[in-house]
């Protein structure tokens, strides 16, 4: 069965630019489940450790066979489970993110996940984050969006998210960390992050999360409804 026998919207974008956020409310307006693939690539990041990007491909393509995936329930609360449990707060910290960013350049690695993630697309129909959905993994799915923003506003965003967790949060400090994200995901070799030809693009600068997510939300009905549906 191809990917597109589910219903697939997609959402990629740079760091730091409420994908997650967008993503999940996404899921939860339409009824669909909701998959996080940088979650994925963190998860696993932190299982192997620092050193694990300058490992042998052969040492590294094994080590990756030990973790499977699963989506459990619908909307704002699916949960996304590696080996059986559930992928938790332990993986969202900066630091974290950039062993992701690291693990991700490793072209044996994004293919064991792009294999997981389109597994989880046959079992259900999502709304999907990350950096290649809809151009190297669900590159036939009825709708995409890819959403940007200003480094210094994405930035902004996460010091006042980590400020409202009770986290100290250093603005420079996390727009030198989005900055060497975005350096790396974009100039990577294997699946950089750029939209699809076909994608919609939102530049979220100067809209709230309401704005955005209206914008989706005409997406959806207007250029994707019709294709959607008959997914
Ligand atoms: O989206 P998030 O910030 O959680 O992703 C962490 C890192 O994982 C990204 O910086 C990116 O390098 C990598 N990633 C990727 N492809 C995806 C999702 C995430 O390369 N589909």
């Amino acid at each position: 069965m191809a990917e597109t026998a589910r219903r697939v919207i997609t959402l990629d974008g740079p760091a730091g630019v409420g994908k997650t956020t967008l993503a999940r409310r996404l899921a939860a307006e339409l009824g669909l489940a909701y998959l996080d693939t940088g979650a994925m690539f963190r998860a696993v990041a932190l299982a192997l450790g620092e050193e694990a990007p300058a490992w042998p491909d052969e040492r590294l393509a094994e080590a990756c066979r030990a973790f499977s995936f699963a989506l459990r329930g619908a909307g704002a609360d699916t949960a996304l489970l590696m080996n059986g449990r559930g992928i938790g707060p332990e993986v969202r910290s900066e630091q974290v993110g950039l062993m992701a960013s690291n693990l991700a350049t490793k072209p044996v690695v994004r293919a064991f996940l792009k294999s997981a993630q389109q597994t989880l697309g046959r079992s259900a129909s999502l709304v999907v984050e990350g950096r290649d959905m809809g151009t190297a993994v669900f590159p036939d799915a009825a709708c995409k969006f890819f959403l940007d923003a200003a480094p210094e506003e994405r930035a902004r965003r996460r010091v006042l998210q980590l400020t409202e967790q009770g986290q100290e949060a250093d603005f420079e400090a996390i727009l030198a960390q989005i900055r060497t994200r975005d350096e790396q995901d974009r100039n990577r070799a294997a699946a950089p992050l750029r939209p699809a030809a076909d994608a919609i693009l939102v530049d979220t600068t100067s809209l709230d999360i309401e704005g955005v997510f209206a914008e989706l939300l005409r997406g959806v009905q207007t250029r994707c409804g019709e294709r959607a549906e008959g997914a």
